[in-house]
């Protein structure tokens, strides 16, 4: 009996945190998870560059950085260890000079480089906690960094967020991430996610001497993913060593050389991601 009565007691918790999360996440216009099969491919650099581009289209934008064991979201951002905040509407996320809100778990580590020793049941919680008790407020775009592959953070994610809009698959043009690349894709077919598309990431190197755009790991992987699924393909992003220096400075590449190729590419990729928002809502 009273085993039972603990079984319904969690079941009820859960519940009330469903309709936590169901509340705060209305109130975000537009929810999208930037998902990959494999590690390093650039999703917290396409993250954080997207989050910029919607700031730049004039979007209230946040980002969650759902990446509990390796968040890289507030240092792209060049956001310092700071104490994280609570006030009566619950935690308060660190706001960016341009006006992004972010909520990581960097902000709840005692150093910056202490680990997360969690499993399976505690990671959950604390992805639902980001979404239940973060006051997010009214904003237009909450984008989700996930960690790479299939596993307990990004399934968190797409299970509990309601009314979650779609993911942006991210991959580099080697076919070992390809595979890993249809793992996520069935993975949103079977919960019924819709995918905005893919990105091709470090796919090419412009040299900047002659501009030529010379494919060192090939290319097109990405583009035959999307045929292959009948998913967008949102574009290719070369490998470019300003992005990369950019992202070690604390800033995104949009932010510091907005004219650069690579940030026309992107700033094209929320273009397209924006037509596909706008045509679902009407
Ligand atoms: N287009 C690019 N050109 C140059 N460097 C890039 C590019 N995209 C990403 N990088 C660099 O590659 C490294 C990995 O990128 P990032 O951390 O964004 O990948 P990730 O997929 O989020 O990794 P993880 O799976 O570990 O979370 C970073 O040092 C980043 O600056
Ligand atoms: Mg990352």
């Amino acid at each position: 009996m009273k085993q039972e009565n603990s079984v319904n007691n969690q079941k009820l918790a859960v519940m009330e945190q469903d309709i936590k999360i169901a509340r705060s996440m209305s109130l975000v216009t537009y929810k999208i998870a930037v998902m990959s099969g494999k590690g390093g491919v650039g999703k917290s650099t396409v993250t954080v560059n997207l989050a910029e581009s919607f700031v730049k289209k004039g979007y209230k934008t946040g980002i969650l950085d759902a990446d509990l064991h390796g968040p890289n979201v507030p240092k792209m951002l060049g956001i310092h260890k700071t104490e994280l905040m609570v006030d009566e509407n619950g935690m308060v996320p660190v706001e960016t000079a341009n006006g992004i809100k972010v909520m990581s778990t960097e902000f709840l580590l005692p150093h910056e480089n202490s680990p997360i020793i969690w499993r399976g049941p505690k990671k959950t919680g604390a992805i639902r906690q980001f979404l239940s008790d973060v006051n997010w407020e009214n904003l237009d775009v909450l984008l989700i960094d996930n960690p790479p592959g299939t596993g307990d953070e990004p399934l968190t994610i797409l299970q509990s967020i309601p009314s979650l809009d779609g993911m942006v698959i991210v991959t580099t043009p080697q076919s070992v991430s390809l595979e890993d690349v249809e793992k996520c894709i069935n993975m949103a077919k079977k919960l019924n996610i819709r995918i905005f598309g893919v990105i091709e990431n470090m796919s090419g190197f412009i040299c900047p001497h002659c501009n030529e755009e010379i494919f060192i790991f090939g290319r097109g992987g990405g583009e035959e993913i999307s045929k292959k699924f009948d998913i967008p393909f949102l574009g290719f992003l070369p490998l470019d060593i300003n992005t990369y220096q950019a992202s070690e400075e604390g800033l995104s590449i949009i932010d510091k050389d907005p004219g650069s190729e690579i940030s026309k590419r992107i700033l094209d990729m929320v273009t397209k991601v924006e037509e596909n928002l706008k045509n679902k809502r009407g």
